[in-house]
């Protein structure tokens, strides 16, 4: 059978940060994250071939990233036969946004339903879960909390849409500092501060209560509130990292130059909050009034900037 799917990337509010299991991929908090329109995955599953090929934007690939998608088919079915997953991303490397949540998202939904399974969206959710955290989250457009759960087998730990695309106008901004690929994946970081930083145990217990105000905020349409809770949660998360052994540094010079720039936005009463992940591209969440001005004041430090919408759910085709 052949099935294809598009799924969204999304963006982190409220970080994920830390893994409670690394085998099943499950978190140590907590997260909240907005799906975003414009770009997308596109995947195509035939389940049936001569020998399994992976072929990522017109690319047939042979390498790790190639391992990694036939071992997520393996997790769907492992009685599989050889399979061939066509995949195209409508956004360039350059975007710096990380392609893996909304590539995870799609090929859970088009894996699945291709291996003529019949699986709930909580359970597809479960599934891109184990390709990649953050892909849980990607199943849903608007706003997404992904519940840490308390089981064992991470069957309670997956993404909730806690509000559609329309519920508010915003915009997040994504201003690109660098294309290229992280020095420090975000596994090996999150092993790295959980093994070494004092900081962590302080990041997962107050790591509840910023969702908690994040969804609120979003539910109450109070971009101050989110933003605050956002940036500290990003800051929170940022300080487990710098205090590993060795330190993860992600940011450079032009990403903190963003952030003092947002500071002074506000300053002059504009309400925009910015975040950040595992690299030094800095998101800035705004309302759309304020977006274009926000995005020319961005662009003095920066001449890649996007500005993105809320995206929709993550659909079979
Ligand atoms: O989904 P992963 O394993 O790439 O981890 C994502 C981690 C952050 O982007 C830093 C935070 C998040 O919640 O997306």
């Amino acid at each position: 059978m052949k099935k294809e799917a598009i799924a969204h990337p999304n963006i982190a509010v409220i970080k994920y940060w830390g893994k409670r299991d690394v085998r099943l991929n499950l978190p140590a908090v907590s997260s909240l994250s907005l799906t975003l329109s414009q770009f997308h995955t596109h995947t195509i599953v035939e389940w049936g071939s001569l020998r399994d090929h992976f072929v990522l934007n017109n690319e047939e690939m042979q390498d790790k990233q190639a391992q990694k998608v036939f071992s997520f088919l393996d997790r769907i079915d492992p009685n599989r036969p050889y399979c061939k997953v066509i995949s195209d991303n409508n956004f360039p490397t350059a975007a710096g946004l990380a392609s893996s949540a909304s590539a995870f998202a799609a090929l859970a939904l088009a894996g699945s339903a291709a291996s003529g399974q019949n699986r709930s969206l909580d359970e597809i959710s479960i599934l891109a879960r184990q390709g990649s955290g953050s892909a849980c989250r990607s199943l849903w457009g608007g706003w997404v909390e992904w519940k840490k759960g308390e089981r064992s087998d991470g069957l309670d730990s997956h993404g909730v849409q806690i509000a559609t695309k329309s519920h508010w106008d915003l915009r997040l901004i994504v201003a690109v500092v660098s294309d290229k690929k992280k020095l420090i994946s975000s596994t090996k970081g999150m092993l790295q501060t959980a093994n070494t930083s004092p900081m962590y145990d302080a990041w997962v217990q107050t790591a509840q209560e910023d969702v908690n105000t994040g969804r609120r905020a979003i539910l109450n349409k109070d971009l101050d509130a989110l933003g605050e809770a956002m940036e500290h949660s990003t800051l929170k998360m940022y300080s487990t990292m710098f205090t590993t052994k060795p330190a993860i540094r992600y940011w450079k010079p032009q990403s903190i130059a963003i952030m003092q720039e947002v500071e002074r936005l506000r300053k002059s009463e504009i309400s925009c909050w910015f975040t950040m992940d595992a690299g030094p591209n800095v998101k800035i969440l705004c309302h759309t009034k304020d977006a274009e001005q926000v995005a020319e004041s961005i662009g003095k430090h920066t001449s890649i900037v996007h500005i993105l919408e809320a995206g929709g759910d993550a659909v079979i085709l």
